[in-house]
């Protein structure tokens, strides 16, 4: 197949791209061989396919069953699920799973990262989205933490619960510190679970200070083990709310450890900025980490959705645009520059994230996985909501929507 007249990346200058065996087998000028197939893109975006760095697939689009929440809090949020996991099943969790993947395929996701909750004694999430991570992996790459939502130290059983996820098959470990009852359980929740990925060759990627609690120190205690165990950047972060509101001269001291740990952050503009500063009068805290400070440190930070229709978050469809859209405004991230790259918090960041860069990016020899854009660069296609034209993974089309055309008459 030979795709002819791509923008890649933002280039001005439209480029020619052959696809053999489900990889990228040639990009330049190219002309079509005999009976080729050929895709015209008319001087079309062209990207990497996006990627959810951050979401709860096994919660999602339960929002209001069976209770809504009504205080919108995080907190409160967790009690509602706690009621919905009573009547957990797997048919349950695999009709919305489905539903949610599609959600994302439409939109040009291909590779997921999900927490799933470990504070359930039957483990029924986990063992479900397991066996639907075999089973959609032609059109979604899902990777899975093991996510102790009511704690680890503060739960039943909590540890036990880890080390039978992470046995059963999760690909990374999690933790929450900030939800633990004591700072102690909190310090000693991060010790296991760095030391069990370390011991168990896995991933970890920790709700850390999802709090505008300052003194909510979790993530030095993550940096330093990621730097003291050599997990370096097999670590992630996610959410570091408590960051927002850390005082300047203390980040200043952690920033280093933050560089020396080479550790990644996942942010999530849409829930955080409507969880956080709850507690607030006015002003109102953003309730988001500092991620121009952490880019422009060289620190990783790649942008999630966190939730889509669930008691922590009543909207959401499976679309990154949105988050991206405002995750710059509330980072303050509206420079030009800024705004034409924010594609790479979606791709290319969020790939370092899942470690799947050495299978990503539009390069020869790599898995020919890509989406196409219904404008000419990322700006005009994230101001303009541009449809994703095609979704193609490992060369195969899994996804395709028509440019979106209305009728005006005036
Ligand atoms: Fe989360």
């Amino acid at each position: 197949m030979l795709i002819k007249n791509a923008l890649i990346e933002n280039s001005q200058i439209p480029q020619d791209l052959r696809i053999e065996d489900g990889v990228f087998k040639e990009i330049g000028n190219l002309s079509p061989e005999e009976n080729e197939d050929v895709l015209d893109l008319d001087g079309r975006l062209f990207l990497p396919p996006f990627i959810e760095s951050h979401v709860h697939l096994d919660t999602c689009l339960t929002a209001g069953d069976p209770v809504w929440n009504m205080s919108g809090t995080l907190f409160e949020g967790i009690e509602c699920w706690s009621k919905r996991k009573e009547k957990l099943s797997r048919e349950d969790i695999r009709e919305r799973v489905k539903k949610a993947v599609a959600m994302y395929a439409k939109n040009g996701i291909q590779f997921i990262r999900t927490h799933v909750d470990t504070t359930d004694p039957e483990l029924t999430a986990m063992k479900t989205l397991i066996e639907l991570r075999e089973e959609l992996k032609d059109v979604m790459e899902i990777q899975i933490v093991a996510f102790p939502q009511e704690g680890i130290l503060s739960y039943p059983n909590g540890k036990q619960l880890m080390i039978d996820a992470i046995d059963m098959g999760a690909d990374a470990v999690g933790a929450i510190p900030h939800f633990e009852f004591t700072r102690e359980y909190s310090v000693e929740s991060l010790d296991f679970a760095l030391k069990l990925a370390a011991e168990k060759g896995k991933l970890v990627d920790v709700h850390c200070d999802e709090i505008d609690d300052e003194a909510s120190r979790g993530l030095e205690t993550v940096a330093a083990r990621a730097l003291e165990l050599g997990l370096y950047d097999k670590v992630t972060a996610s959410h570091t709310t408590a960051m927002h509101s850390y005082n300047n001269a203390y980040v200043l001291r952690l920033m280093r450890l933050l560089k020396m740990s080479r550790i990644n952050f996942v942010a999530n503009p849409l829930v955080n900025t409507h969880l956080q500063g709850r507690a607030d009068i006015y002003p109102k805290r953003r309730g988001i980490t500092r991620v121009k400070e952490l880019l422009a440190e060289g620190i990783n930070v790649s942008f999630g959705h966190d939730d889509i229709y669930d008691p922590w978050y009543p909207m959401g469809n499976g679309s990154l645009r949105d988050v991206v859209f405002v995750g710059l405004h509330v980072c303050q991230m509206m420079g030009y520059e800024e705004i034409l790259n924010s594609y790479r918090l979606i791709t290319y960041n969020a790939a370092k994230t899942l470690h799947v860069s050495d299978r990503y990016g539009i390069e020869t020899g790599r898995p020919a996985s890509f989406i196409v854009l219904d404008e000419k660069d990322y700006y005009e296609a994230l101001i303009k909501d541009s449809a994703v034209l095609y979704s193609y993974k490992n060369g195969r089309k899994i996804a395709e929507n028509s440019a979106s055309q209305g009728k005006l008459y005036i």
